[in-house]
């Protein structure tokens, strides 16, 4: 079995450096493009079938070293009983502004959708047969409140920030409400198979440091730790956030993902080289020559030599309009170079 993604996370010699691409099933895959034809995405976030083939496409064909789950971080804020629709970006029609709004959210532990999500694992577990790892994952409490409230995505983030610095109180208490939400979903693809997780905090650069301590950070450090017995490798992502690196080097996590907008080195030295760092090539690089993406992928591997243990990833999502031939480049040259001896 290749287990060279989870090797990596336990800070464990490796013969190369492990990949996998953040949002590697979507929109630049032409087979993802085709099955979208015929399906909404939400069916194939909720029909487990659907969920294993979108899962599987980009692993044979990109070589990838792990699978992540084809689901949405929206899942628990939908388990809630909000309604989310996909436009294709996330359109929550009746957001939560004030206290009152908050007895619209109910409880999620066994419900439906998770189990349908716990469906997919099991099935995705069994046509992986150890081929590579599977990544579950879960939006942090504080990026699923700034959906909850804004509606959607925003450029201002007027409404979260009024919540926020308005009406704390209230906040906290949303807050706490999708922590649990978010808890039991984790638990339940615990339960179900997943052998490592990502914890995605996509929002949390909207906040100074100490409102990251306030805000963000105890409810992401709750969540981590709550599924500490697991033994599982634990990530945690927060795109856009890197001036908060000082306050996240002390999370219960095995691993770090880190954006493109800081040098690998720098954050390594931020973080006290005390976890795994993932990452960090600029998604943009992949609309560019191979030449680039090769030297700029042998200059991240660079980087994170002597580092505690590294993942190669992009520093985010990669972008639909990615040809396919250059997110195969970026993996080939992952493993060409790390083979040489180019990280360890
Ligand atoms: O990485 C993977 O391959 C797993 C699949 C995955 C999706 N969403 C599929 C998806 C994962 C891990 C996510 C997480 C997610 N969803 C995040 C955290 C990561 C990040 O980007 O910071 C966020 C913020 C969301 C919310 C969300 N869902 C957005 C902003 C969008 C629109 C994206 C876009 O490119 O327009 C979605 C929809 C979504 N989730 C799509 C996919 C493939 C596109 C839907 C489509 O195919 O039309």
């Amino acid at each position: 079995m290749n287990d060279r993604f989870l090797r990596a996370l336990a800070a464990e010699p490796v013969d190369r450096t492990p990949v996998w691409i953040m949002r590697q099933a979507g929109r630049y895959l032409p087979e993802y493009r085709a099955l979208k034809e015929r399906h909404g995405f939400w069916e194939l976030c909720t029909v487990p079938e659907l969920t294993v083939e979108v899962t599987l496409q980009p692993i044979d064909r990109l070589g990838l070293d792990a699978a992540i789950l084809f689901s949405d971080i929206l899942v628990p804020l939908a388990a809630m009983g909000l309604e989310v629709e996909f436009r294709p970006g996330p359109v929550l029609p009746d957001p939560i502004r004030a206290a009152s709004d908050l007895s619209r959210l109910g409880e999620t532990e066994g419900c439906a959708l998770y189990g349908r999500v716990a469906e997919a694992i099991g099935l995705l577990r069994r046509e992986l047969d150890g081929k590579v790892p599977l990544i579950g994952f879960a939006g942090a409490p504080f990026t699923l409140a700034t959906y909850a409230v804004e509606g959607g995505g925003s450029k201002s983030f007027s409404a979260i920030r009024a919540l926020l610095f308005g009406d704390p109180a209230t906040a906290h208490r949303l807050l706490e409400r999708i922590a649990v939400a978010v808890l039991a979903s984790l638990r339940a693809q615990i339960e179900a198979g997943v052998q490592a997780v990502q914890l995605f905090d996509s929002w949390a650069g909207l906040l100074g440091p100490d409102d990251y301590d306030r805000f963000a950070r105890p409810y992401a450090e709750r969540i981590l730790g709550a599924i500490g017995d697991a033994g599982i490798p634990r990530i945690y992502f927060a795109p856009g956030a890197s001036s908060c690196l000082e306050r996240m080097r002390t999370l219960p996590v095995e691993a770090i993902g880190i954006d493109w907008r800081i040098p690998l080195g720098e954050a390594r030295r931020r973080l006290e080289d005390r976890t795994v760092v993932q990452g960090n090539l600029d998604p943009g690089v992949l609309l560019g020559s191979r030449e680039g993406i090769e030297e700029r992928t042998a200059g991240i591997l660079r980087e994170a030599r002597g580092a505690k243990g590294h993942v190669m990833n992009l520093g985010h999502g990669i972008l639909p309009e990615t040809p396919v031939e250059n997110a195969l480049a970026f993996v080939e040259t992952v493993h060409r170079l790390s083979g040489q001896g180019g990280e360890q």
